[in-house]
């Protein structure tokens, strides 16, 4: 027991044996691996496969990626997330197209520079992509290092990082840079689990595992350390779900900013709606309401905010789309327009 001394082969055994069938693990080509660890970094793996294999069933190389118009991506990103990283897979792929002959370059400087790519990204692609022996140090791997070195250290330090990527790298075999950094990940996300108790009868570096060695399964579960999160503000968002014969009011957001060109019923952020000042601004859209009731409160979770939904559910004689805004069909709300999680309270 003690301090980690020779993790990469019995981590390397572990993976082999025990590594969960992924379907960009099959055919783990640059752009597979970079479309994956983008969706990854924010949803979890059950969640994300069937979103990737859509994706890549749809644009199954960069140059599709490239040519791909927003709308479509929109639909086959709608519900993951955290848009902007849709808008810069397409930002790097054309990119990639103009600079590099639609391939991914195989260099971490060259990868970190495109758009969306940070240091955990191009470490990802560079080393499960090409071999390149760089560290990928995501929050998995920063859970492990941080058990193995029994480390009370904040891993939202720079420097922490800095110390944690410098022991994975200490770590890792020349030959084998993307098994390894993957297996640390797999290693995070099937033993040493991060909001229960990590699973150390089964854990291969048990042995080299320094927070084990204390003994002391609750400090295992209080690392790694982090500061405590912030309040996120909770804010009023006003929305009117308006149906009429020809399906219900969508418009288009503004191109940027939050949700950028995604599509949404009428809503007002930062406001409430009282149902007299609705029914006005629907007579002003020269829609003639038939019936009206409240929506159900609705909730959607930002980075840095909150908002807090309701409104009224509202059906409305026959009347042609009021200026900025579209009728869209049940069909259409399924194939066409790309509706973020946060409006489906009401859909
Ligand atoms: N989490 C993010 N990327 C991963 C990967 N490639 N394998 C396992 N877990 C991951």
């Amino acid at each position: 027991m003690g301090s980690p001394q020779q993790l990469a082969p019995p981590l390397l055994t572990w993976f082999y044996k025990n590594r969960r069938l992924l379907p960009f693990r099959q055919e783990p080509t640059p752009y597979h691996i970079w479309v994956s660890e983008i969706m990854l970094q924010q949803t979890r793996m059950t969640a994300a496969v069937p979103y990737y294999q859509r994706f890549i069933a749809a644009l199954p190389d960069i140059p599709a990626l490239a040519a791909c118009g927003e709308e479509t991506l929109h639909k086959l990103w709608q519900g993951l997330g955290y848009y902007h990283r849709a808008a810069n897979l397409h930002k790097a792929a054309q990119i990639l197209c103009r600079e590099y002959g639609g391939n991914l370059p195989a260099d971490y400087n060259a990868l970190r520079a495109l758009p969306g790519i940070g240091d955990y990204t191009a470490g990802a692609v560079a080393s499960m992509g090409f071999g390149i022996p760089v560290a990928a140090v995501d929050g998995n791997v920063l859970r492990v290092f941080a058990r193995l070195y029994n480390s009370g250290e904040d891993i939202t330090l720079p420097a922490t990082k800095r110390a944690f990527t410098a022991f994975v790298m200490a770590h890792q075999p020349p030959d084998a840079p993307g098994d390894y950094n993957q297996a640390l990940m797999e290693l995070g996300a099937l033993i040493c689990l991060p909001n229960a108790a990590p699973l150390c009868a089964q854990c291969p570096l048990a042995a080299q595992c320094a927070g084990y060695a204390t003994g002391d399964a609750a400090r295992l579960l209080q690392l790694p350390v982090k500061p405590p999160k912030k309040q996120r503000p909770v804010l009023p968002v006003a929305v009117l779900r308006v149906e009429s014969p020809a399906g219900i009011l969508l418009q288009k957001r503004p191109a940027k900013g939050l949700l950028a060109g995604l599509w949404q019923p009428p809503a007002w952020e930062d406001a409430t709606l009282p149902e007299a000042e609705a029914r006005r601004w629907l007579a002003g859209q020269g829609l003639a309401v038939v019936a009206m009731a409240p929506l159900p409160a609705g909730k959607h979770i930002f980075t840095h905010k909150v908002w807090a939904l309701g409104g009224w559910r509202c059906q409305v004689a026959p009347a042609p789309a009021p200026e900025g805004f579209v009728w869209a069909s049940p069909a259409a709300l399924a194939g066409q327009y790309a509706v973020p999680s946060a409006f489906r309270f009401c859909l």
